[in-house]
């Protein structure tokens, strides 16, 4: 695996290989990685000729100092995994070489980047799009693989490639689960184990909520979640909806035959996770 921690080191490498017409599969991560983002770089590896992953912990998207300070950084344990499941290169900029200048513009996705995540982690988006245009403008991949757990960023992601124009093909991945159900991020490794067994219920209600929703409304739902919730004072509902699948246009009452999702994010102690299941129309009441 190559490592580079410059731009131009990079590009003048992916330079030097223009000539044989690889196209680039990109998996942009911001390292401690888990079987999660191993899946995306697999995915990466199958449909494109050369896989690239970034390990950038990009602080334009943390919108609580604490959270970027406490973010797990583990870089040889990463390099050593991604070698181990065949990454061909490796690129981990320092702050500086990415933002030389402190970023200003700002991007507007409409309702899309308003809402959820949006409304909770003011500022999230914008970095991420920040960060990513930079990403997209120096490795100029032909496909960059995102995963599911996050889906409103995923869905962000396609509306910014749309807004600079950047031929880039966003490749949505499945979310990969621990084997009590549990979506994989990164931020697992900070619970304790007291908060970590109290994490696998999210899987859990929201499996449960998805039935409900084959006959009781949104509101009902909602309301006994935050109840089930309620019980355990170490966490914290911070939203559960129910949202149109592209749009993200939040429903209500009872579910209708569009594509839906139902979303949540809830803090386990200090620690904020996100999980959410599609609504297929097979279980839905129509
Ligand atoms: O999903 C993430 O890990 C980050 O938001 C990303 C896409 C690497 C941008 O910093």
């Amino acid at each position: 695996m190559q490592i580079f921690t410059t731009r131009k080191g990079l590009r003048d490498y992916l330079n030097s290989l223009e000539n044989k017409h690889l196209s680039l599969g990109f998996v942009p991560t911001m390292g401690a990685l888990h079987p999660g983002h191993i899946s995306l770089l697999e995915s990466a590896k199958k449909h494109c000729d050369l896989s690239i992953c970034s390990i950038f912990v990009n602080p334009g998207q943390f919108n609580d100092p604490d959270d970027l300070k406490r973010y797990p950084r583990m870089p040889e344990k990463d390099g050593e995994l991604l070698t181990k499941h065949g990454c061909d290169v490796l690129f981990m900029p320092e702050v500086e070489e990415i933002y030389p200048e402190k970023p200003n513009e700002s991007y507007d996705f409409g309702h899309l980047d308003k809402v959820l995540e949006g409304a909770h982690r003011p500022g999230h988006f914008n970095g991420v799009a920040q960060v990513l245009s930079r990403f997209f403008n120096i490795l100029r991949p032909d496909r960059a693989f995102f995963g599911e757990k996050d889906y409103q960023q995923m869905l962000i992601v396609k509306a910014l490639v749309k807004q600079l124009d950047v031929k880039v093909e966003i490749v949505p991945c499945p979310i990969v689960r621990e084997p009590d159900g549990l979506a994989m991020s990164s931020r697992n490794a900070l619970l304790s184990q007291k908060e970590r067994e109290l994490a696998a219920n999210i899987p859990i209600w929201m499996n449960w909520a998805a039935k409900q929703l084959t006959g009781a409304t949104i509101e009902e739902v909602k309301h006994s979640l935050q109840e089930a919730i309620q019980q355990h004072p170490e966490l914290r509902l911070d939203y559960f909806e129910v949202c149109d699948a592209e749009t993200l246009k939040p429903f209500s009452g009872h579910l209708n035959a569009k594509p839906a999702i139902a979303l949540i994010a809830l803090f386990c102690g200090k620690i904020r996770l996100i999980d959410n299941i599609r609504l297929n129309s097979y279980n839905l009441k129509v």
